[in-house]
């Protein structure tokens, strides 16, 4: 039996082994796939130790996703770009590859499992800390007319913009500053973690334009209720974000995609 695992710290809510142990059965690949808490100042002991104990592969969560990619001995492109990892494959020569799942498991959620169009599209990113750096380059190779990052602090959305000016027509900006209406609009802040949310000004969104919190929760998340109120009709959260980005890695791992919708609303009712 092959083993895998996620850490991470906080990690006892972790959806992921629920999941990969439902795509395991799915595919029938023998595998065993835990939570294992790992102390913040510990990451890089605990896989080396998961490693030499014959472990085959590893998801990452928050605070350590930036400690993985600095860990790994190669990267993607798409990794390399994020700087951040969700995904680390021990390969049969030893070597630990990192990979970053999570802008694929976003675009395969508005794309495959919900109709939603990007090419040509204004898309506005809030947020601009490791979540949103993961996703920008999948999102820009979508070629979108354009992508603004509106941001708190200003100089992030500014800098992480010009990280990836190269993929397309992207900006950053602070969120007074945002005008005009959007097709797409992603909540990749941690504010409605802590049920808060940013200042947006009014005419962002309309009845046509598609909103997707990057976080889920049993009841609509503060952002959804927000932009249901701006006119918004599609409101997505990322529930389906998790289920494609634990597909994608499970994939690397294993050569064989699962297939995700029963997963998902396996998880979507276990959420009431
Ligand atoms: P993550 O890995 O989840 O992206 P992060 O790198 O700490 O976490 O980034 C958190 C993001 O949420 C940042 O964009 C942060 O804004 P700042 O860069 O200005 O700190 C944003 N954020 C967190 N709390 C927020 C709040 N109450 N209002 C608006 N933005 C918030």
């Amino acid at each position: 039996t092959d083993l895998y695992a996620v850490m991470g710290n906080p990690i006892a809510h972790s959806k992921s082994p629920q999941i990969h142990t439902a795509f395991a059965e799915q595919t029938e690949q023998s595998l065993l796939y835990s939570a294992m808490l790992v102390p913040t100042d510990g990451f890089d002991e605990a896989v080396s130790q998961f490693f030499r104990r014959g472990g085959k592969g590893l998801n990452v969560t928050v605070p350590f996703k930036q400690d993985a990619w600095r860990y790994a001995d190669e990267h993607s492109t798409r990794a390399q770009r994020a700087q951040a990892v969700n995904t680390l494959i021990r390969q049969d020569d030893g070597q630990v590859l990192a990979d970053n799942t999570d802008g694929v498991g976003l675009l395969r959620d508005l794309t495959d499992n919900h109709g939603v169009e990007l090419r040509h599209k204004r898309i506005l990113i809030l947020g601009a800390g490791g979540a949103v750096r993961g996703v920008l380059q999948p999102l820009l190779e979508q070629q979108p007319a354009e992508v603004v990052i509106a941001n708190r602090t200003v100089a992030k959305a500014q800098a992480l913009a010009h990280d990836f000016d190269d993929l397309g027509r992207v900006s950053g900006c602070g969120f007074e500053a945002l005008s005009g209406l959007f097709d797409v609009v992603i909540n990749g802040t941690s504010a409605s973690l802590v049920g808060e949310l940013p200042p947006l000004p009014a005419g962002l969104v309309d009845g046509h334009s598609v909103c997707y919190d990057m976080m889920y929760s049993a009841e609509t998340t503060v952002f959804n209720l927000w932009a249901q109120q701006q006119g918004a009709v599609i409101t997505l959260d990322g529930l389906g974000m998790l289920v494609e980005q634990a597909a994608e890695a499970f994939a690397l791992w294993r050569g064989v995609r699962p297939a995700t919708r029963d997963v998902l609303e396996a998880l979507r009712a276990a959420l009431k």
